[in-house]
């Protein structure tokens, strides 16, 4: 059977110019995230896709150094953070399942005793913020997981948009209804507003294609930085967390995207995705239009292109 291989730069670069003009002259374009208001404006026109390969420099067409929120893809470094700290324990209290809900949906928590199916689902990833809050303050894990950013992403520049940031903040009554009915059921430990605070802040970390595919690299290559070749998880921790994009990075069309693609991604709202080819490189794409369950559609039409050319599909 093939196994994904890799591909020559210059044949790369031709192969990601072509993905980003076709998905230029798309028409239909999905529609930019409405329910927080600092994502409704972001200009619908705009596509980037950057390939960071695990031994080489990246390789990028279009809009790759534009910056945008990153959104749910910060679930994939809040997790890396909540592994170092706490490791197999977390477990104890998100679990490892597609949910084929909703990101935001509240139904699965009043029957499974406010424990979240996933850590990429919204209540999953409000679980791990609160793991982070064990033995730090919101301002202090916010740091951890931009310094993580900004050293996977060997870039020191990478901030918090503070603007989403506020506008999550202040429309955010689904989470707070989340992280509410977990603490009822004795699943979260910090004060809500405290969880939220970093959960909102790490969502609105603003970074570019370019960047956010370097920063994934851990991932293609066994959980150690190509930079450095520094641990940030072991391998078989890596393993599990590209296990789990592959299953519920995308929600509750994670089935369809591993069927269309069959990369490990993880998604988010803001229009970004980042999928991992396991021992070859790390690829994000980004365009604002989301589909209805809340992936980029261009995006998504554009990874389909890229393993259609280069058969980087685990399958
Ligand atoms: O909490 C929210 O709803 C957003 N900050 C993140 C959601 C998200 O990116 C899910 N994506 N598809």
């Amino acid at each position: 059977m093939p196994r994904p291989s890799v591909i020559e730069t210059g044949e790369l670069q031709v192969i990601l110019e072509d993905i980003a003009d076709r998905v230029a002259g798309m028409s239909e374009r999905g529609k930019v995230a409405q329910y927080i208001p600092e994502l409704a404006s972001v200009d619908l026109n705009q596509f980037g896709i950057a390939v960071a390969p695990i031994d080489g420099a990246p390789v990028s067409a279009g809009n790759a150094d534009t910056l945008f929120s990153i959104q749910s893809i910060s679930k994939v470094f809040s997790l890396t953070e909540a592994l170092q700290h706490v490791g197999a324990t977390l477990w104890q209290r998100v679990g490892r399942e597609p949910s084929g809900d909703p990101f935001n949906s509240i139904v699965q928590l009043e029957h499974e005793r406010g424990i979240p199916r996933n850590p990429f689902i919204n209540p999953g990833a409000i679980v791990v913020a609160d793991v982070l809050l064990e033995d730090r303050s919101s301002d202090e894990a916010v740091n951890d997981v931009l310094n993580l950013c900004r050293t996977l992403a060997e870039d020191a520049s990478i901030q918090v948009d503070k603007a989403v940031a506020d506008s999550e903040m202040r429309t955010g009554s689904r989470n707070r209804a989340l992280a509410h009915f977990m603490k009822a059921e004795g699943n979260l430990k910090a004060p809500v507003e405290d969880v939220l605070s970093l959960y909102f802040r790490q969502c609105s970390i603003a970074m570019s294609c370019r960047q956010l595919a370097v920063a994934g690299r851990y991932l293609a290559a066994a959980g150690q930085n190509p930079a450095d070749g520094s641990t940030v998880l072991s391998a078989q921790r890596a393993r599990r967390v590209t296990a789990l994009m592959m299953m519920c990075g995308s929600y509750d069309a994670s089935g369809e995207f591993a069927f269309r693609v069959g990369l490990p991604a993880k998604s988010g709202v803001g229009g970004g995705i980042l999928c991992i080819v396991p021992g070859i490189a790390s690829v994000t794409a980004w365009s604002p239009g989301l589909d209805a369950k809340g992936n980029s559609h261009l995006a998504s039409i554009a990874f389909q292109e890229l393993v259609r050319a280069t058969g980087w599909s685990v399958f």
